[in-house]
């Protein structure tokens, strides 16, 4: 395949434009890409597509994850991709963007001939290492809840069992869903066939901030993913008139979760102030039976909660889980919260960070921290050698329509990424 600058642009927007469509809500601007949904269907023809069209095999395996494979399947294999799937009225670039440059990448690693690649269109040639592009399934945990639900199942991170009873907002089944998807649901769970093959992992982002920006560098390497979970708060109360009830008489769950909001918002400062950063954010709710002129009997609302430190991430969930106790007492509502998913802090290999980062044309790329997770923070976790990418976002906005990267800078990112490739495909092991 010809990649020269202008090629590599055409290769590119003619990849985007045919991902633009898929799952777009023409209203808001922003997708709807869930995992085992029609959109995502299509998304997974694409991918499957794309990889054929480079002489790439597709495989599914257990979990529902993809994989593209240049020659055989592992052992010690150097894997890059990221997921297609999308927040509610996710941005383009969250996922798309590493899978679109794990092909591009692809393409310029056998234009510059590594593993005797012919250059032609269908590729050809044989990786000096075995080599994959992999797409992990319901990374952002839209529909059933649960942030990197293909590769905590694939790694053993989360339970098949309780994985199998999660459900989506219809009641559905992830079981459901997965055999919908003609997956055996039985199958769900650790992958040792899979995780033998994978030596290292590289996932290639869009930056979710503003750092590159103001670091003036259109790539950066990650060095790090803060410790982050979510917890489903469920406040009930009792269901009564809008009008007959006397303020003095109600027990409203809504107050009991209005107030946690704040708390979160105000335990969340206070602990950025004292040191490291901290996050909290209440961004998903539930009401019921959500009628207008009836006090709520139930509101189920989830805290996405993330600090620098694991400790403090404790310390944060305990003290807005406090003052959302002591506020419940008042109100007469209960509360139970439950840890639906936490991960620990990552701390990518340095070295790797460092070996991909050092030495390029212009210079070294930046080194970043990151506040959101990712499927490589899961593959590190679970002790695969794993690094990032983050390629520049002008606003720094991210899980929304406003998500965006300049063309220059995701071919920027696609030629880091297949130098990053090189590297590892020829040089020294991981
Ligand atoms: C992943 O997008 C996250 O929520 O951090
Ligand atoms: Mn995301
Ligand atoms: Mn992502």
């Amino acid at each position: 395949m010809d990649v020269t600058p202008t090629a590599r642009h055409a290769t590119f927007r003619s990849l985007w434009t045919e991902l633009e469509p898929v799952g777009r809500d023409l209203r808001s601007g922003g997708y709807a890409r869930f995992a085992w949904t029609r959109a995502e269907t299509e998304l997974r023809e694409w991918f499957t597509a794309a990889a054929q069209e480079r002489g790439l095999e597709v495989e599914t395996d257990r979990n529902g994850n993809l994989w593209a494979w240049w020659g055989s399947p592992g052992p010690d294999a150097v894997v890059t991709g990221s997921h297609l799937d999308s927040v509610p009225s996710g941005g383009a670039y969250d996922g798309p963007l590493g899978v679109v440059s794990a092909f591009l990448a692809l393409d310029e690693l056998r234009r510059r001939g590594v593993g005797g690649a012919s250059g032609g269109a269908s590729g050809g040639g044989r990786p000096p290492r075995p080599f994959a592009i992999a797409c992990f399934v319901e990374e952002e945990g839209a529909r059933f809840g649960i942030a990197c639900l293909g590769s905590r199942l694939m790694t053993g991170a989360l339970d098949a069992d309780a994985a199998r009873r999660l459900t989506d907002a219809d009641g559905v089944t992830l079981a459901e869903a997965v055999a919908g998807g003609g997956l055996e649901a039985a199958r769900l769970g650790r992958d040792e066939e899979t995780l033998r093959r994978i030596g290292i992992f590289v996932e290639l982002h869009v930056e979710q901030g503003r750092a590159l920006v103001d670091l003036g560098a259109p790539v950066g390497v990650g060095t790090s993913i803060w410790p982050h979970g979510r917890y489903r708060f469920d406040f009930a109360g009792l269901a009564d008139h809008a009008g007959t009830t006397r303020m003095e008489d109600r027990h409203d769950p809504m107050l009991t979760y209005a107030m946690t909001a704040l708390a979160a918002n105000k335990q969340a400062r206070l602990a950025g102030a004292a040191g490291g950063g901290a996050r909290a954010t209440f961004g998903r709710v539930e009401v019921a039976p959500n009628g207008t002129n009836a006090i709520p009997s139930h509101v189920t609302a989830w805290l996405d909660a993330r600090c620098s430190t694991e400790a403090g991430l404790a310390a944060l969930v305990g003290a807005i889980e406090k003052q959302a106790a002591e506020r419940a007492d008042r109100d007469g509502t209960t509360l139970a919260v439950t840890a639906e998913s936490v991960s620990p802090a990552v701390a990518f290999p340095p070295e790797l960070a460092a070996r991909i980062a050092g030495s390029h044309s212009g210079g070294d790329w930046p080194l970043l921290p990151t506040q959101a997770g990712h499927d490589a923070g899961i593959l590190s976790a679970a002790g695969v050698p794993s690094a990032m990418l983050f390629v520049r976002n002008p606003t720094g906005v991210s899980h929304s329509p406003e998500e965006y990267a300049e063309d220059a800078d995701c071919i920027a990112g696609a030629v880091a990424l297949a130098d990053t490739l090189e590297r590892l495909l020829v040089g020294s092991g991981s």
